[in-house]
């Protein structure tokens, strides 16, 4: 979606909710609520799905309050608020990937929030230790494997994906995208450093091609017989998989997930998560917005629309994910991947995968 319908999306939602005001305080009013006169809640998200419009329209319908809604560029949102300082109308961040998460942490961006909600609702390892930030949606990085030419008993850990018989057969993206550098930083926190120079090292000599494009192209590459496993998010193999166009069904239908390390500390998740703004100028309507993202109701649309894995662990995923089966994934909090970004950016560089 481009920010121009997006931003028309937004005046739809805006002009919802005043229609929707007087149910919201009517209802509020018999409760005794003091939420009446709610305001708006002004949102920067890297996110751009249907379903988080539709998400932010019920939160408007059950509350009164307002979403305003800017999307960009991950990286962009962070420099954005970080230029804006304390003048910045952002009430909450909401972006993609630990490691980009915690780079808004660590440059005071965000603030820490005390919800009992939220602790309840979100797995303690899927969110900041400081409170900074909360997983809202969880994704696995997978091996997709070539059906006609990998047996799944072949496959087990991302580590024996870096030994010699697999030369040539790994495609993956460059190790300049976060999702790989926090892959990595969870290989420093298990194996330790040493180890985790090797594999990086391993899967460099593997590559069935010089690293290009996102998670989906590297899905394509297989299909099409460049290398026979991708290490990919599990919802860029969901989203072929159950999408409407036949082709990328087609595709889908060629490729299997393997969740690596089932034997040991599991397969590695990651999750899209928001935070709230350091000079959040509508704090408890930001808080409201993320407690109620994290509730079984908005769980359920809100890990469909990219299928994705919900965190509340209440809320079951969608139907391609369920036929997956269920697997053992790696509770190492997911701060660690934050503090140990640095390091996986060095071991990448060193090691040469571009
Ligand atoms: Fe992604």
């Amino acid at each position: 979606m481009t920010r121009y319908t997006r931003t028309i999306t937004a005046a739809a939602v805006a002009l919802l909710a005043a229609a929707c005001a007087g149910d919201t305080n009517e209802q509020e009013a018999a409760t005794g609520g003091a939420q009446a006169d709610a305001g708006v809640v002004n949102v920067y998200s890297h996110r751009h799905y249907d379903t988080d419009d539709q998400l932010f329209q019920r939160f408007t319908e059950r509350t009164g309050i307002k979403v305003n809604v800017v999307t960009a560029g991950a990286d962009e949102l962070i420099a954005r608020l970080e230029s804006e300082g304390a003048s910045t109308q952002a009430d909450v961040l909401i972006t993609v990937d630990a490691g980009r998460l915690h780079r808004a942490k660590e440059r005071g961006l965000l603030q820490p929030i005390a919800s009992e909600t939220l602790e309840q609702n979100i797995p303690e390892h899927l969110r900041d230790r400081d409170n900074m930030w909360f997983g809202l949606t969880r994704r696995a990085r997978i091996i997709a494997y070539a059906k006609d030419r990998v047996q799944p008993s072949q496959l087990s850990t991302y580590e024996a994906l870096a030994q010699p018989e697999w030369k040539g057969r790994v495609t993956v993206r460059s190790s300049d995208n976060v999702y790989n550098q926090s892959l990595l930083a969870s290989i420093i926190a298990h194996n330790g450093a040493d180890a985790a120079r090797e594999w990086a090292q391993g899967i460099a000599n593997n590559l069935s091609r010089q690293p290009s494009g996102g998670d989906t192209d590297q899905i394509k590459a297989i299909a099409a017989g460049t290398g026979d496993v991708a290490i990919v998010n599990s919802y860029y193999l969901a989203r072929l998989q159950a999408s409407d166009d036949a082709e990328n069904r087609r595709i889908g239908e060629m490729i299997a997930p393997f969740f690596p390390n089932q034997g040991d500390r599991g397969t590695h998740v990651n999750v899209s998560g928001a935070g709230v703004t350091a000079h959040a100028k509508n704090r408890d309507n930001a808080v409201r917005l993320i407690e109620f993202l994290s509730s079984p109701e908005a769980q359920e649309l809100f890990a469909q629309g990219n299928q994705e894995y919900p965190v509340n662990p209440a809320v079951q995923p969608s139907p391609t994910l369920a036929a997956w089966g269920e697997f053992r994934a790696d509770t190492l909090n997911l701060s660690t991947l934050g503090e140990l970004n640095a390091e996986a950016v060095r071991i990448f560089d060193a090691a040469g995968w571009r």
